[in-house]
Protein backbone atom coordinates (compact mmCIF):
# COMPACT_ATOMS: atom_id res chain seq x y z
CA UNK A 1 0.00 0.00 0.00
CA UNK A 2 1.18 3.07 -0.99
CA UNK A 3 2.21 5.47 2.45
CA UNK A 4 -0.06 8.71 2.42
CA UNK A 5 0.91 11.65 4.18
CA UNK A 6 -0.26 15.49 5.34
CA UNK A 7 1.93 17.90 5.05
CA UNK A 8 1.55 20.78 7.58
CA UNK A 9 3.60 23.01 5.10
CA UNK A 10 1.62 22.40 1.92
CA UNK A 11 -1.07 24.76 0.59
CA UNK A 12 -3.70 22.25 0.24
CA UNK A 13 -5.57 21.38 2.72
CA UNK A 14 -6.86 17.48 3.44
CA UNK A 15 -10.58 17.23 2.62
CA UNK A 16 -11.68 13.80 3.28
CA UNK A 17 -12.09 14.12 7.14
CA UNK A 18 -13.48 10.48 7.46
CA UNK A 19 -10.70 8.89 5.55
CA UNK A 20 -8.17 11.03 7.51
CA UNK A 21 -9.81 9.81 10.84
CA UNK A 22 -9.21 6.04 9.46
CA UNK A 23 -5.77 6.70 7.60
CA UNK A 24 -3.81 8.27 10.88
CA UNK A 25 -5.48 6.74 13.80
CA UNK A 26 -7.57 9.45 15.02
CA UNK A 27 -9.98 9.17 17.60
CA UNK A 28 -13.76 10.48 16.64
CA UNK A 29 -14.79 13.59 18.90
CA UNK A 30 -17.54 12.30 20.25
CA UNK A 31 -19.55 15.71 22.19
CA UNK A 32 -21.17 14.18 24.94
CA UNK A 33 -17.84 13.77 26.71
CA UNK A 34 -17.34 17.34 26.83
CA UNK A 35 -19.32 19.29 29.53
CA UNK A 36 -21.18 22.52 28.10
CA UNK A 37 -20.06 21.70 24.55
CA UNK A 38 -19.49 25.21 22.52
CA UNK A 39 -21.13 25.73 19.04
CA UNK A 40 -18.57 24.13 16.80
CA UNK A 41 -18.66 21.10 18.96
CA UNK A 42 -22.37 20.72 19.12
CA UNK A 43 -22.68 20.64 15.35
CA UNK A 44 -19.90 18.67 14.27
CA UNK A 45 -17.32 21.02 13.48
CA UNK A 46 -14.95 19.52 15.75
CA UNK A 47 -14.41 16.08 14.69
CA UNK A 48 -11.57 14.30 15.78
CA UNK A 49 -8.67 14.20 18.05
CA UNK A 50 -6.24 12.03 20.04
CA UNK A 51 -6.40 10.97 23.83
CA UNK A 52 -9.38 13.13 24.28
CA UNK A 53 -10.78 10.89 27.31
CA UNK A 54 -7.68 12.57 29.29
CA UNK A 55 -9.08 15.66 28.71
CA UNK A 56 -12.88 15.15 29.29
CA UNK A 57 -11.70 13.51 32.51
CA UNK A 58 -9.85 16.70 33.41
CA UNK A 59 -12.81 19.23 33.23
CA UNK A 60 -15.09 16.25 34.99
CA UNK A 61 -12.97 16.39 37.77
CA UNK A 62 -11.35 19.75 37.85
CA UNK A 63 -8.07 18.33 37.56
CA UNK A 64 -5.29 20.24 35.80
CA UNK A 65 -4.46 20.38 32.14
CA UNK A 66 -3.54 23.04 29.75
CA UNK A 67 -4.52 23.71 26.45
CA UNK A 68 -1.65 25.40 23.78
CA UNK A 69 -1.41 26.23 20.04
CA UNK A 70 0.55 28.56 18.02
CA UNK A 71 -0.05 30.35 14.99
CA UNK A 72 2.41 31.47 12.27
CA UNK A 73 3.04 35.34 11.62
CA UNK A 74 3.10 34.85 8.00
CA UNK A 75 0.94 37.95 6.83
CA UNK A 76 -0.74 40.55 8.32
CA UNK A 77 -4.50 39.61 7.61
CA UNK A 78 -5.65 36.64 9.72
CA UNK A 79 -8.14 34.10 7.65
CA UNK A 80 -11.56 33.80 9.37
CA UNK A 81 -11.54 30.17 9.92
CA UNK A 82 -8.61 30.95 12.79
CA UNK A 83 -11.44 31.82 14.93
CA UNK A 84 -12.41 28.21 14.93
CA UNK A 85 -9.46 27.33 16.34
CA UNK A 86 -9.37 30.51 19.51
CA UNK A 87 -12.93 29.36 19.65
CA UNK A 88 -11.62 25.75 21.08
CA UNK A 89 -8.77 27.98 22.91
CA UNK A 90 -11.33 29.77 24.80
CA UNK A 91 -13.87 26.81 25.38
CA UNK A 92 -11.10 25.25 27.22
CA UNK A 93 -9.73 28.16 29.37
CA UNK A 94 -13.11 28.60 30.41
CA UNK A 95 -13.06 24.64 31.92
CA UNK A 96 -10.19 25.66 33.75
CA UNK A 97 -7.44 24.73 31.26
CA UNK A 98 -3.96 26.89 31.62
CA UNK A 99 -3.62 28.28 28.31
CA UNK A 100 -0.65 29.52 26.04
CA UNK A 101 -0.53 31.01 22.78
CA UNK A 102 2.66 31.38 20.82
CA UNK A 103 3.76 33.14 18.03
CA UNK A 104 5.28 30.50 15.76
CA UNK A 105 8.11 33.53 14.87
CA UNK A 106 10.86 31.37 14.47
CA UNK A 107 8.68 28.39 12.36
CA UNK A 108 7.74 31.19 10.09
CA UNK A 109 11.43 32.39 9.59
CA UNK A 110 12.85 28.93 8.87
CA UNK A 111 10.14 27.99 6.63
CA UNK A 112 8.73 30.85 4.76
CA UNK A 113 11.59 33.35 5.33
CA UNK A 114 9.84 35.68 7.23
CA UNK A 115 12.03 38.19 9.56
CA UNK A 116 11.83 38.09 13.21
CA UNK A 117 11.51 41.45 13.42
CA UNK A 118 8.43 41.34 11.10
CA UNK A 119 7.16 38.98 12.88
CA UNK A 120 7.06 40.66 15.91
CA UNK A 121 5.78 43.80 15.39
CA UNK A 122 2.73 41.77 12.99
CA UNK A 123 2.10 39.24 15.97
CA UNK A 124 2.07 42.74 18.36
CA UNK A 125 -0.19 44.86 16.56
CA UNK A 126 -2.20 41.98 14.35
CA UNK A 127 -2.22 38.55 15.75
CA UNK A 128 -2.05 38.86 19.46
CA UNK A 129 -5.01 41.31 19.44
CA UNK A 130 -6.91 39.59 17.57
CA UNK A 131 -6.80 36.45 19.53
CA UNK A 132 -7.95 38.73 22.21
CA UNK A 133 -10.87 40.26 20.17
CA UNK A 134 -11.92 36.55 19.64
CA UNK A 135 -12.41 36.12 23.16
CA UNK A 136 -9.16 34.92 25.00
CA UNK A 137 -8.94 36.35 28.55
CA UNK A 138 -5.42 38.51 28.64
CA UNK A 139 -4.70 38.11 31.83
CA UNK A 140 -5.13 34.36 31.61
CA UNK A 141 -3.59 33.49 28.85
CA UNK A 142 0.68 33.02 28.61
CA UNK A 143 1.42 34.35 24.87
CA UNK A 144 5.04 33.69 23.97
CA UNK A 145 7.65 34.06 20.60
CA UNK A 146 9.22 31.08 19.60
CA UNK A 147 12.74 33.29 19.31
CA UNK A 148 12.36 34.57 23.05
CA UNK A 149 11.38 31.18 24.86
CA UNK A 150 14.54 29.67 26.44
CA UNK A 151 12.74 27.03 28.05
CA UNK A 152 11.48 25.75 24.69
CA UNK A 153 14.28 26.60 22.58
CA UNK A 154 16.15 24.19 24.89
CA UNK A 155 14.01 21.60 25.05
CA UNK A 156 13.93 21.68 21.35
CA UNK A 157 17.68 20.69 21.43
CA UNK A 158 17.34 18.02 23.87
CA UNK A 159 14.59 16.44 21.92
CA UNK A 160 16.26 16.44 18.89
CA UNK A 161 18.20 13.45 20.52
CA UNK A 162 15.21 11.59 20.35
CA UNK A 163 13.89 11.89 16.71
CA UNK A 164 15.31 9.65 14.00
CA UNK A 165 15.45 10.67 10.23
CA UNK A 166 13.35 7.24 9.54
CA UNK A 167 10.66 8.29 11.75
CA UNK A 168 10.96 12.33 10.35
CA UNK A 169 10.36 10.74 6.66
CA UNK A 170 7.73 8.27 7.78
CA UNK A 171 5.53 10.74 9.46
CA UNK A 172 6.07 14.03 6.73
CA UNK A 173 7.04 11.98 3.74
CA UNK A 174 10.65 13.91 3.36
CA UNK A 175 13.21 15.85 5.43
CA UNK A 176 14.74 19.55 5.02
CA UNK A 177 16.53 20.82 8.12
CA UNK A 178 13.93 23.89 8.13
CA UNK A 179 11.81 21.77 8.55
CA UNK A 180 13.21 19.32 11.04
CA UNK A 181 14.06 22.37 12.98
CA UNK A 182 10.54 23.35 12.88
CA UNK A 183 8.50 20.41 13.54
CA UNK A 184 10.95 19.45 16.82
CA UNK A 185 10.81 22.96 18.11
CA UNK A 186 6.77 22.59 18.06
CA UNK A 187 7.60 19.62 19.82
CA UNK A 188 8.68 21.60 22.31
CA UNK A 189 6.08 24.39 22.04
CA UNK A 190 3.71 21.67 23.14
CA UNK A 191 5.47 19.63 25.75
CA UNK A 192 7.01 22.97 27.46
CA UNK A 193 4.35 23.43 29.85
CA UNK A 194 4.98 20.32 31.17
CA UNK A 195 8.79 21.09 32.05
CA UNK A 196 7.07 22.85 35.44
CA UNK A 197 4.65 20.26 36.41
CA UNK A 198 3.24 17.16 35.32
CA UNK A 199 -0.64 17.79 33.88
CA UNK A 200 -2.23 16.70 30.55
CA UNK A 201 -2.35 19.08 27.71
CA UNK A 202 -4.55 19.41 24.50
CA UNK A 203 -3.65 21.12 21.42
CA UNK A 204 -6.61 22.34 19.08
CA UNK A 205 -5.58 22.83 15.80
CA UNK A 206 -6.62 21.86 12.16
CA UNK A 207 -6.16 18.66 11.08
CA UNK A 208 -2.90 19.85 8.65
CA UNK A 209 -1.04 20.07 12.33
CA UNK A 210 -1.42 16.18 13.55
CA UNK A 211 1.57 14.84 12.05
CA UNK A 212 3.27 17.25 14.65
CA UNK A 213 1.37 15.96 17.08
CA UNK A 214 2.18 12.45 16.17
CA UNK A 215 5.86 13.43 16.36
CA UNK A 216 5.15 15.12 19.51
CA UNK A 217 3.90 11.37 20.94
CA UNK A 218 6.42 9.45 19.93
CA UNK A 219 9.02 12.01 21.06
CA UNK A 220 7.02 11.98 24.30
CA UNK A 221 7.18 8.18 24.62
CA UNK A 222 11.23 8.11 23.90
CA UNK A 223 12.42 10.41 25.79
CA UNK A 224 11.43 8.97 29.43
CA UNK A 225 13.50 10.97 31.38
CA UNK A 226 11.37 13.92 31.20
CA UNK A 227 7.47 11.86 32.43
CA UNK A 228 5.45 13.72 30.29
CA UNK A 229 1.92 12.88 29.24
CA UNK A 230 1.27 11.91 25.64
CA UNK A 231 -0.33 15.51 24.76
CA UNK A 232 -4.10 15.41 23.25
CA UNK A 233 -5.47 17.39 20.36
CA UNK A 234 -8.14 18.30 18.59
CA UNK A 235 -8.80 18.69 15.39
CA UNK A 236 -11.45 21.42 13.59
CA UNK A 237 -12.61 21.89 10.43
CA UNK A 238 -11.96 24.48 7.83
CA UNK A 239 -13.73 26.92 6.82
CA UNK A 240 -13.42 27.18 3.03
CA UNK A 241 -13.07 30.56 1.26
CA UNK A 242 -16.10 31.87 -0.05
CA UNK A 243 -16.10 30.32 -3.35
CA UNK A 244 -15.34 27.11 -2.04
CA UNK A 245 -11.93 26.32 -1.93
CA UNK A 246 -9.95 25.07 0.76
CA UNK A 247 -6.35 26.46 -0.95
CA UNK A 248 -4.45 28.48 1.55
CA UNK A 249 -3.11 30.09 -1.20
CA UNK A 250 -3.38 34.02 -1.93
CA UNK A 251 -4.18 33.52 -5.64
CA UNK A 252 -6.97 31.80 -4.47
CA UNK A 253 -8.31 35.00 -3.52
CA UNK A 254 -11.69 35.16 -1.90
CA UNK A 255 -11.51 33.99 1.75
CA UNK A 256 -12.79 35.93 4.25
CA UNK A 257 -10.04 38.23 6.81
CA UNK A 258 -10.59 38.52 10.56
CA UNK A 259 -10.49 43.00 10.60
CA UNK A 260 -12.10 42.28 6.26
CA UNK A 261 -13.86 46.04 6.09
CA UNK A 262 -17.20 46.73 4.99
CA UNK A 263 -16.51 47.21 1.10
CA UNK A 264 -14.65 43.71 1.08
CA UNK A 265 -17.16 41.84 2.71
CA UNK A 266 -19.73 43.15 0.44
CA UNK A 267 -17.43 42.61 -2.49
CA UNK A 268 -16.77 38.46 -1.31
CA UNK A 269 -20.45 37.76 -0.60
CA UNK A 270 -21.25 38.50 -3.65
CA UNK A 271 -18.94 36.29 -5.18
CA UNK A 272 -19.89 33.43 -2.95
CA UNK A 273 -20.69 30.08 -4.23
CA UNK A 274 -24.03 29.01 -3.33
CA UNK A 275 -26.00 25.95 -3.59
CA UNK A 276 -29.04 27.93 -5.37
CA UNK A 277 -30.21 27.31 -9.18
CA UNK A 278 -29.73 29.34 -12.38
CA UNK A 279 -32.93 31.16 -12.08
CA UNK A 280 -34.88 32.70 -9.24
CA UNK A 281 -38.32 31.21 -10.94
CA UNK A 282 -36.36 27.53 -10.85
CA UNK A 283 -35.12 28.09 -7.29
CA UNK A 284 -38.73 29.28 -6.07
CA UNK A 285 -39.82 25.87 -7.60
CA UNK A 286 -37.51 23.61 -7.05
CA UNK A 287 -35.38 25.13 -3.43
CA UNK A 288 -31.79 24.93 -2.95
CA UNK A 289 -29.17 23.12 -1.49
CA UNK A 290 -27.27 24.82 1.76
CA UNK A 291 -25.23 22.13 2.02
CA UNK A 292 -23.16 23.35 -1.11
CA UNK A 293 -23.38 26.70 -0.52
CA UNK A 294 -20.63 28.54 1.70
CA UNK A 295 -22.72 31.31 3.12
CA UNK A 296 -24.62 28.48 4.80
CA UNK A 297 -20.94 27.08 6.59
CA UNK A 298 -20.39 30.55 7.85
CA UNK A 299 -23.87 30.48 9.49
CA UNK A 300 -22.99 27.44 10.36
CA UNK A 301 -19.57 27.69 12.07
CA UNK A 302 -19.89 31.52 12.91
CA UNK A 303 -22.49 33.68 12.53
CA UNK A 304 -26.17 31.95 13.39
CA UNK A 305 -25.81 30.73 16.53
CA UNK A 306 -28.89 29.79 17.78
CA UNK A 307 -29.81 26.48 16.48
CA UNK A 308 -33.84 27.16 15.55
CA UNK A 309 -33.00 30.08 13.52
CA UNK A 310 -30.26 27.76 11.74
CA UNK A 311 -32.47 25.08 11.10
CA UNK A 312 -35.63 27.49 9.89
CA UNK A 313 -33.21 28.97 7.15
CA UNK A 314 -32.09 25.67 6.20
CA UNK A 315 -35.63 24.69 5.82
CA UNK A 316 -36.69 28.16 4.01
CA UNK A 317 -33.86 27.39 1.79
CA UNK A 318 -34.35 24.12 0.18
CA UNK A 319 -37.95 24.43 -0.14
CA UNK A 320 -37.14 27.67 -2.67
CA UNK A 321 -38.57 30.32 0.26
CA UNK A 322 -35.11 31.96 0.27
CA UNK A 323 -33.16 33.54 -2.80
CA UNK A 324 -29.50 33.66 -3.30
CA UNK A 325 -29.88 37.77 -3.12
CA UNK A 326 -31.60 37.51 0.27
CA UNK A 327 -29.05 35.03 1.36
CA UNK A 328 -26.29 37.63 0.62
CA UNK A 329 -28.32 40.17 1.83
CA UNK A 330 -28.42 38.53 5.12
CA UNK A 331 -24.64 37.05 5.30
CA UNK A 332 -23.73 40.41 4.36
CA UNK A 333 -25.55 42.15 7.56
CA UNK A 334 -24.30 39.50 9.66
CA UNK A 335 -20.43 39.53 8.85
CA UNK A 336 -20.93 43.58 9.18
CA UNK A 337 -22.13 43.21 12.32
CA UNK A 338 -19.90 40.67 13.42
CA UNK A 339 -16.97 43.04 12.27
CA UNK A 340 -17.92 46.15 13.49
CA UNK A 341 -18.10 44.29 16.97
CA UNK A 342 -14.79 42.54 16.37
CA UNK A 343 -12.94 46.12 15.62
CA UNK A 344 -14.09 48.24 18.10
CA UNK A 345 -12.52 44.99 20.52
CA UNK A 346 -9.49 44.66 18.49
CA UNK A 347 -8.80 48.49 19.31
CA UNK A 348 -9.15 47.64 22.83
CA UNK A 349 -7.24 44.71 23.03
CA UNK A 350 -4.02 46.48 21.00
CA UNK A 351 -4.14 48.40 24.09
CA UNK A 352 -3.88 45.78 26.55
CA UNK A 353 -1.57 44.06 24.13
CA UNK A 354 0.84 47.01 24.21
CA UNK A 355 0.65 46.56 28.40
CA UNK A 356 1.21 43.16 27.96
CA UNK A 357 4.18 43.47 26.73
CA UNK A 358 6.02 46.67 27.91
CA UNK A 359 9.50 45.95 28.18
N1 LIG B 1 2.93 25.01 12.95
C1 LIG B 1 1.89 25.91 13.36
C2 LIG B 1 1.42 26.71 12.12
O1 LIG B 1 1.72 26.37 11.04
C3 LIG B 1 2.34 26.84 14.44
C4 LIG B 1 2.75 26.19 15.72
C5 LIG B 1 3.99 26.23 16.27
C6 LIG B 1 1.94 25.43 16.62
N2 LIG B 1 4.04 25.58 17.46
C7 LIG B 1 2.79 25.09 17.72
C8 LIG B 1 0.61 25.02 16.61
C9 LIG B 1 2.31 24.32 18.78
C10 LIG B 1 0.14 24.25 17.68
C11 LIG B 1 1.00 23.91 18.76
O2 LIG B 1 0.76 27.70 12.20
Amino acid sequence: MKREFIDPWSANLPENHKDIIKKFGLEKFDVRDFPKPNLLMRRGFVFSGRDLKIISDCIKNRKKFYALTGIMPTSDKIHFGTKSVIDQMIYFQNHGAETYVLVADLEAAATRGVDLKEARTRALEIHIPCYIALGLDAKKTRFYFQSENNDVRNLAFELSNKATLNEYKAIYGNAEPSRIMASILQVADILHPQLNKSMPGIVPIGIDQDPHIRLSRDITNRAKKFGFILPSSINVKFLPSLSGGLKMSKSEGNSLYLLDSDEEIKKKVAKALTGGRKTSKEQREKGANPDKDMLFELFRQHLIKNDDRLTKREEDYKKGKILDSENKEYATKLLIEFMHDFRRKYEKARRKTKRLFRD
